[in-house]
């Protein structure tokens, strides 16, 4: 089967010698599920960010490829790919999710980026997802602010704009992390269950094996 994500031989480090990413290779078959684990420092993050484009100032890909959905990714050709071809979910959602805006603002922007949906289409579509993920009153969540909702809420609720563009490939980076051990797994068990429902793939981020020794084998 041809791969849908494949790094072959990646390299990230940061001048003048310091090597963070030594020749990683590995690929990802639409629709599965790959755990990538290690310990804090490993380079797991650096691994991700690359992939996407966007390494933190400092680190740059020295070396490999990145080759995505057929296309050889660099830095030219990669706008396109978030959203609908690559969606990320961070360890902490108050990093990704913008504090001074809605919700529903921020989830209206990639759905009106990246398709030609009515406003009031892409409303019911969001209200939609965010039923699906849980949260109970969709239309006063639209209208509230990160801060209102607890970890778990919150990131249930980058879960539902992420997967609202329906990627091909999400990266969920260490997603489960700062929360706690119950909210964790309902987390987890909620983002299989809405990748599967999708068919996306997942490249999963964590440090410890319990996550890829909890999930499901069948059917995939
Ligand atoms: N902006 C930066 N500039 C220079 N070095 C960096 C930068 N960010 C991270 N590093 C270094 O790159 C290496 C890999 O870091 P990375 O954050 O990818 O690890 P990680 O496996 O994700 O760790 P954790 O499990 O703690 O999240 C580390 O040695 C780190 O110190
Ligand atoms: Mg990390």
């Amino acid at each position: 089967m041809t791969s849908l994500l494949s790094v072959d031989r990646m390299r990230i480090g940061a001048k003048p010698d310091f090597i963070a990413v030594q020749d990683v290779s590995f690929d990802l078959a639409p629709g599965e599920i790959l755990a990538l684990v290690g310990e804090s420092g490993s380079g797991k993050t650096a691994t991700a960010r690359a992939v996407i484009g966007l390494l933190p100032p400092g680190l740059a890909m020295l070396g490999g490829s990145v080759t995505f959905d057929g296309t050889a990714l660099h830095p030219g050709n990669l706008r396109p790919l978030r959203g609908p071809g690559i969606g990320m979910v961070f360890q902490e959602p108050m990093t990704s999710l913008n504090p001074a805006l809605p919700i529903g603002v921020q989830m209206a922007e990639g759905l009106a980026l990246h398709t030609k949906l009515r406003a009031a289409e892409i409303t019911s579509a969001c209200q939609a997802m965010l039923a699906r993920v849980g949260i109970a009153d969709p239309a006063a969540c639209l209208r509230a602010f990160p801060h209102e909702f607890s970890g778990g809420m919150r990131q249930r609720i980058m879960l539902a704009s992420v997967m609202l563009l329906r990627p091909k490939l999400l990266i969920a980076d260490e997603p489960t992390t700062a929360l706690d051990t119950l909210t964790q797994a309902e987390v987890l068990d909620l983002m299989v269950a809405l990748t599967r429902e999708q068919g996306s793939a997942v490249l999963l981020i964590t440090h410890t094996s319990a996550w890829s020794r909890a999930m499901p084998t069948a059917p995939w």
